[in-house]
């Protein structure tokens, strides 16, 4: 498929479909807890994007447009047609460039501890910089530099099997599957002026100590997108889903209610 091969999980209920979105530098395994809470309900796929988890590498930037074009090959192949479109962070990027190439195949539109805005030019160097020390060096220092940004320090002091998964996650990245993806985060366009025509109604989730890409990143989102919701995860950082799975299910689950679309 497109020269690569995505690896995924496709969770085989009977509504209809939902496929989940990693961040970076993450893989499908971050939303087990979210596949197992759907799955009855829903047909839920869960890929690893270009450059994560089992999904083939790629050397050269690793556009969220070309993630798009990949998750659209990918259903695709699986027969499906439309689909509730699911990401957090980098895998909003992508769901967000999805839209807007194949707006007509996305039913509803879950955007999670992300945002629409591009890199400035600090953020930008700092991707670059960040792709060579992980192509030097190896993925330890990121996994280093990035702990204390991804989860809540209460997360940190007392979940250790979700800083180990965390962890685990990122050191199971290779150097050259991230050193693309950042590069590919880099070029990614501004995506506000797409949200007052979407045609989906939204979920808009952010966790209230989410520092990488705060409440107020999300609130804007959701005050363009004309049918959107808006529900703050109390205590969580940046990973939101693996923080507060419970509240991240129920806020998914009901929105998925809410649209009516279980036949597909
Ligand atoms: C992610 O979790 O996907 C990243 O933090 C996104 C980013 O670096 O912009």
């Amino acid at each position: 498929m497109r020269g690569i091969e995505t690896a995924y999980d496709d969770y085989e209920g009977r509504g209809a479909p939902v496929v989940l979105l990693h961040g970076f530098p993450f893989n499908r395994s971050m939303w087990r807890e979210q596949a197992a809470s759907l799955a009855p309900r829903h047909r839920v796929v869960t890929p690893d994007l270009r450059g994560h988890g089992e999904t083939t590498v790629t050397d050269e930037p690793a556009t969220m447009e070309e993630m798009a074009d990949d998750l659209a090959a990918l259903l695709d192949e699986l027969g499906i047609e439309r689909a509730v479109v699911a990401g957090l962070s980098m895998g909003g990027y992508v769901a967000l460039a999805f839209c807007r190439k194949y707006p007509e195949r996305v039913s509803g539109l879950v955007l999670a501890d992300t945002r629409a805005t591009p890199d400035n030019e600090d953020g930008k160097r700092t991707r670059e910089e960040t792709a060579r020390r992980a192509l030097e060096e190896g993925m330890g220092p990121i996994a280093d530099a990035m702990m204390p940004k991804l989860l809540a320090p209460a997360t940190l002091e007392r979940s250790p099997r979700t800083v180990a998964r965390v962890r685990e996650m990122i050191l199971g990245t290779e150097p050259r599957g991230a050193a693309s993806a950042l590069r590919g985060m880099a070029l990614r366009r501004d995506q506000t002026d797409l949200l007052p025509r979407l045609q989906a109604p939204a979920l808009v989730l952010v966790g209230s100590e989410d520092s990488l890409t705060p409440p107020s990143d999300a609130e804007a989102m959701h005050n363009l997108i004309p049918d959107s919701r808006l529900v703050v995860l109390d205590g969580a950082a940046h990973v939101s889903n693996l923080e507060r799975a419970e509240e991240f299910n129920l806020a998914v689950r009901e929105f998925l209610d809410g649209l009516g679309v279980l036949e597909y």
